[in-house]
């Protein structure tokens, strides 16, 4: 073994001032397993889940037994710029489900990726290369106006009244009467500048949608996100607060673009909306911003106002999709319909890294295939584990879905009776299906230092965490922008007894944070 920790030995270094610098050495179900001084495996019950990677939890029997027939075959894992049946397949069936689950028949055509992030940010620069092209399409329209303007003067069928003269800004007084050719000259030069403005992207206050160059611009988490600002264009953040001005803020940033019409025998300045809207970014639940539902209402404003603006709406579901809140897309529990869906993490079933960006086929640039690609997209092997992720999602008519649902309302049940018993200590209960939060109340007034230090150092979820796993066996994190809130998001196996050690453990906690023991609590 390496004397030497090049890997991130920092955060490993913080970790265990919490207690949460374990080596696990086996995975199976809902447990990881350490071992204990004598070589002994100590069973511990993953609530992390991978982050909501762990539908069917750590090395699903099937899915392992998929993998490794697929290596003992010798499957061709990379096989770019070829075909790919297996990604085809998939990416069929993700549109039926879709299709199924929001009710409407449009497809939606699939660019494979390799991580939430990415997923995300093919959505975004696909929707940044739909934009620019319609902004091109809108200047050709233009362009070809101008040209119709001046044939019909040339031909004297129509004049340049004064109004259109002031309406570019001329001088309309002088003696010589504006021509068309100044008027057209007027309108390239406004037209040019106007153009070259940054798109706008949108996201909603506690959203997280990936920490890469252009996704972290879309992350709320200021810490995130600040040091890295310089480098892209940041989303403008909106709390739910705002959604019912949200028409009103988009009507705020409208810009248009000057257009001529041959009306009648005058040539008339028309104005054209610039297609400045980017995209919309949204989690339908938030998951690292702290397990935060997003109402159908919200949900309904955020549509209409996009619809209304031209907006598109690129529904991250790296974290919620797949299943995990008793639908394939937790989107549909809220009747959001996207016009882009980001999915990863269950998608790769626990073994393989994979990513899919869904785009609506009515707004599809196919061309974008050929300017983005990633070398691991698409392989062989993560398709193929995705294909056999969907058959157990979808097998016995979608059992697989009423289970989360079902496991996720006895856990959150468990949630709330304990926030309950203790509502000096528990301040919320958040969650839908398998993807739940419990938050603390604040400890920036403990009488304890540590947990005050802790309080204000956003890191009391993870002193909690440490003690779930110290002393109950029980692995969990807290969402780091929601640090008082621990979540949980077992896999749809998860059994009554492993959410009664959670209860146990949640308890203790609790009851540790009553009395402010702060030794019991922080031990390590
Ligand atoms: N979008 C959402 C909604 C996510 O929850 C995550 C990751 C990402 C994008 C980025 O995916 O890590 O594969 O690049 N969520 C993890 C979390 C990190 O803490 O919940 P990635």
């Amino acid at each position: 073994m390496a004397d030497l920790d090049l890997a991130e030995s920092h955060l490993l270094g913080w970790l265990s001032t919490v207690g949460l610098d374990a080596h696990y050495v086996r995975a199976e179900g809902d447990y990881l397993y350490r071992l204990d001084e004598q070589g002994n495996e100590i069973p511990v019950v993953d609530f992390a889940g991978g982050y909501g990677s762990l539908m069917f939890g750590h090395n699903h029997p099937e899915i392992v037994a998929l993998a490794q027939e697929m290596l003992a075959a010798g499957a061709p894992v990379h096989a770019q710029f070829s075909r790919h049946p297996y990604a085809t397949e998939l990416a069929a069936r993700l549109t039926a489900i879709v299709s199924r689950e929001t009710g409407e028949d449009e497809t939606y055509n699939a660019v494979f990726a390799n991580s939430g992030a990415e997923a995300v940010e093919i959505a975004v620069k696909h929707a940044e290369l739909d934009r620019a092209l319609k902004v091109a399409e809108l200047q050709a329209e233009i362009a070809e106006h101008i040209e119709a303007a001046r044939a019909a003067v040339a031909a004297g069928t129509a004049s340049v009244p004064a109004e259109a003269a002031l309406a570019v800004g001329l001088d309309a007084t002088a003696p010589e009467p504006v021509g068309l050719e100044a008027l057209a000259t007027r309108i390239t030069e406004v037209n040019a500048a106007r153009a070259g403005v940054e798109p706008l992207l949108f996201a909603l206050e506690g959203g997280f949608h990936g920490k890469l160059m252009g996704s972290v611009q879309l992350t709320h988490n200021a810490a995130y996100r600040i040091p890295f600002a310089a480098l892209g264009t940041s989303a403008r953040f909106i709390t739910r607060e705002d959604l019912p001005a949200l028409p009103k803020i988009f009507e705020e940033e409208r810009v248009d673009l000057l257009d001529l019409a041959v009306t009648g025998n005058e040539i008339t300045v028309v104005s054209r909306p610039l297609p400045l809207l980017c995209a919309f970014v949204l989690e339908p639940v938030q998951g690292e911003g702290g397990i935060q539902v997003l109402d159908a209402e919200s949900a309904a404003l955020i549509q209409a106002a996009c619809a209304g603006a031209g907006c598109p709406i690129v529904v991250d579901e790296v974290q919620s999709g797949m299943g995990r809140t008793g639908t394939f897309l937790a989107s549909t529990g809220i009747g959001l319909r996207g016009d882009y869906y980001a999915l990863a993490k269950s998608l790769g079933g626990g073994l393989a890294k994979a990513a899919v960006m869904l785009a609506r086929s009515s707004l599809y640039r196919p061309q974008f295939e050929l300017v983005h690609s990633s070398t691991f997209a698409k392989d062989y092997f993560s398709t193929t584990i995705g294909l056999k992720v969907l058959d157990l999602l979808e097998a016995d008519d979608g059992a697989a879905y009423r289970k989360a649902a079902e496991r996720g309302a006895h856990l959150i049940e468990m949630l709330r009776s304990v926030q309950r018993d203790f509502p000096d200590v528990v301040r919320d209960v958040r969650g839908r299906g398998l993807m739940a939060g419990l938050e603390f109340q604040d400890q920036s007034e403990s009488g304890i230092e540590e947990l005050r230090q802790h309080a204000e150092g956003a890191t009391l979820g993870y002193a909690l965490a440490g003690k779930l796993l110290r002393t109950h066996r029980v692995r969990t994190f807290p969402t780091a922008s929601s640090p008082n809130t621990l979540r949980f998001e077992p896999s749809i196996h998860i059994g009554d007894e492993e959410v009664a050690r959670l209860e146990s453990g949640l308890r203790d906690v609790c009851a540790l944070l009553r009395t402010q023991d702060g030794a019991g609590l922080l031990e390590t």
